[in-house]
């Protein structure tokens, strides 16, 4: 790996505005149809019924949803318990739940009924027992402190209103020592309030992302180590805006005692 790529943890917060979504227009009623009441949303109501709905509504598809290979680059070791948050249909959770066996455990967590349905039809149809599928949000994941030794997610963080509190989850549930194999998009400019305060935009995982060096940044400022830059796509168009994908990993620091 290329030097250059790895950061090393910076302490305090980012303090950029922009890892926080603006205030959602009031949702119109477009949504009507859809559940949402049977969690409680530290979100906009309007973004998480965009996102219910788009991904509900995909859930039966075939369309690529991946944004890079975090799932491969995550070596999952047997025994390990995996979380795989944005989990949709479920295709990565499957797979980490055969990587870390019997002994192990993952959890895929989701907000799109749809998407949750489908990944639970899946793992029954298979016989898969030692994963399971929680309803939860990125910025209030349903899952103790210090539960996981690996998290991964696929083109999901993106979505997040507010990514610091997003990616202060993935280091509370992440044991000391535990590991982050991320695939997402950034932006190549920074994203015009217009778009990023657009339930319907953002749900269409364009309109979230925010520049590299302020995704890198936010990781740092979590408490992250060892943030490498594992594989990185060329800028393409996406909605109104270029993107480019990468995967990132890192590491939350073990515990000062044990060493
Ligand atoms: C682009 S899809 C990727 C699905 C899956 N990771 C894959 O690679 O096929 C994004 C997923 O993240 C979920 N998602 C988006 N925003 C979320 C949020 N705030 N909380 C929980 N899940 C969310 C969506 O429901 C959707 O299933």
């Amino acid at each position: 790996m290329n030097s250059r790529n790895r950061l090393s943890p910076r302490a305090g917060p980012v303090p950029n505005s922009r890892l926080r979504v603006e205030p959602f227009l009031p949702d119109a009623g477009s949504h009507a149809n859809v559940t949402t009441s049977s969690i409680k949303s530290p979100l906009p109501m309007a973004l998480i019924s965009a996102i219910n709905q788009r991904y509900s509504a995909l859930a039966e598809s075939t369309c690529c949803l991946l944004c890079g290979g975090a799932a491969d680059r995550s070596y999952a070791q047997l025994g390990e318990v995996a979380v795989d948050i944005g989990s949709g249909r479920g295709q990565d959770a499957l797979r980490l739940a055969e990587a870390v066996g019997p002994t192990g455990h993952v959890y895929g967590v989701d907000v799109a009924e749809g998407m949750l349905e489908k990944a639970r039809r899946m793992a029954e149809k298979l016989g898969v027992t030692n994963l399971e599928f929680r309803r939860s949000e990125i910025e209030k994941l349903d899952l103790p402190d210090q539960v996981a030794d690996l998290v991964t997610s696929n083109c999901t963080m993106n979505h997040a209103a507010d990514k610091s509190a997003a990616w202060a989850e993935v280091y509370r549930i992440l044991k000391p020592g535990g590991r982050f194999v991320v695939s997402d998009i950034y932006a190549l400019h920074e994203v015009p309030v217009s778009f990023r305060s657009d339930p319907k935009a953002v749900a269409e995982c364009w309109a979230g992302a925010v520049e590299r060096e302020l995704y890198l940044e936010t990781l740092s400022a979590c408490g992250f180590s060892d943030i490498e830059v594992l594989e990185e796509s060329a800028p393409y168009k996406k909605g109104a805006i270029e993107v480019a994908s990468f995967t990132v990993s890192g590491q939350k620091v073990g515990c000062c005692c044990c060493g």
